[in-house]
């Protein structure tokens, strides 16, 4: 017997790939594309153009014919760079030939750190709700995605109670992203200490998504990996992507001691081969002459952050003030709706996209992701729209 052609064909999909779910923020976003005049407070990518300064290096190197591969592990020039700036802001030091590694962005960085380290069976550990990228990426790499659920009432910090809770004799990592999306959420020095002394307490390597660090609005921003004892068990993955509103060139890195950094690299070398030369040479541009860009964009990601955490409490949505990344994540549980109801009646109703809490995991129930990647004159729009929604008009 001959079977449909569609379902012979779905036979040759391996089953750890078959069992991973579609985004739920895809589907949502297929619905928004489908709609007339939506203002969209569901984008997780800045709304700012890459600084034009970057973007002519960028030019300027295709100009010189840069257009070939470079070494595995990234330009040399880059990752010295790296290597500065990393010293520098993050107080972590990493030799820049041995240590870093430029990759496609902090998503190849998570999957090839991921690939790298995970036996099939192995735990991760990681902070629920969080990117939606986590537990598939856990699962491509055969390891055991275990959420571990952050409250409202703790502005979604991990408790060291809650992580305690959570570890196993098969715990091998835990992942982190503070700040945090989709919740902004942050962690100060002294409870990311905590924190490091379980990892080290039971042999835990860290991995700690650093994407959204240079958007802090709090003074100052801790990694995990300049604690004591815990560069030699923290892979930094970071990149460009947010702070320089660079998301199309698909640039990242990973900073960790030598022998994970080979891991990494072999895997890199062989599926990836290096990072595109023209990203790389704009990322450098980035690197040397990118910070007042960078600063003039996070002040205008404070004053809208400013801005509609105040509208949402004037609504009577109760959340908490963000210190970091360009999400707020109010509670919508007064309105009696789930996340998902909340989501789509906004949107069929008054043409405003925001992302269900439970986008980002189970535990993200009751709230939904607003960005603030949007211009004011949007969020103004946005604010007034969703008041009269929730009947606050
Ligand atoms: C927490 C987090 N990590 C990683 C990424 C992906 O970053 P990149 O563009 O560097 O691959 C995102 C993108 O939204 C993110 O929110």
């Amino acid at each position: 017997m001959h079977l449909p052609v569609s379902q012979s064909s779905s036979g040759f999909v391996a089953e750890h790939v078959r069992d991973i779910p579609r985004s739920g923020i895809r589907d949502f976003f297929e619905i928004v594309q489908s709609m007339q005049g939506v203002i969209s407070l569901g984008i997780g990518e800045p709304d700012f153009v890459t600084p034009w300064h970057i973007r002519e290096a960028a030019i300027y190197a295709l100009e010189r014919g840069k257009t070939g591969y470079t070494s595995n592990l990234g330009l040399l020039r880059l990752r010295e760079a790296i290597s500065d700036y990393v010293a520098s802001d993050y107080h972590v030091t990493y030799d820049a030939a041995t240590e870093v590694l430029v990759t496609v962005g902090v998503s190849e960085g998570l999957d090839l750190a991921l690939r790298a380290i995970l036996n099939p069976g192995d735990e991760v550990l990681y902070h629920e709700p969080c990117y939606v990228s986590y537990a598939p990426s856990i699962a491509l790499a055969h390891g055991k995605a275990v959420a571990i659920a952050t409250q409202e009432k703790d502005e979604f910090k991990l408790r060291p109670d809650a992580l305690r809770a959570a570890i196993t004799p098969k715990s091998k990592a835990l992942l982190m992203n503070f700040p945090c999306n989709p919740t902004g959420g942050v962690m100060t020095a002294d409870e990311l200490e905590e924190i490091a002394a379980i990892c080290r307490e039971h042999n835990l390597l860290v991995l700690t998504d650093e994407i959204y660090s240079e958007l802090s609005y709090a003074d100052t921003h801790t990694s995990i990996a300049s604690l004591p004892g815990m560069r030699e068990r923290t892979i930094f993955l970071h990149g460009f992507s947010k702070a320089f509103a660079m998301t199309g060139f698909r640039v990242g890195y990973a900073c960790a001691p030598a022998p994970l950094i080979d891991a990494m690299m072999r895997i890199h070398q062989y599926g990836i081969l290096c990072a595109p030369i023209v990203s790389q040479e704009a990322a450098l541009e980035a690197m040397r002459r990118g910070r007042p860009d960078m600063l003039e964009m996070r002040e205008q990601y404070r004053l809208r952050r400013n801005f509609l955490v105040h509208s949402f409490r004037a609504m009577g949505l109760p959340c908490f003030e963000p210190h970091g990344a360009f999400y707020l994540f109010p509670s919508i549980k007064s309105t009696g709706k789930s996340s998902h109801d909340f989501a789509f009646g906004l949107l069929k109703e008054q043409q405003v996209a925001v992302v269900p809490g439970t986008a980002f995991g189970p535990s993200g129930e009751g709230h939904v992701r607003c960005s603030y990647a949007t211009g004011m004159d949007q969020i103004q729009i946005a604010v007034e729209r969703i008041a009269e929604f929730i009947g606050k008009k």
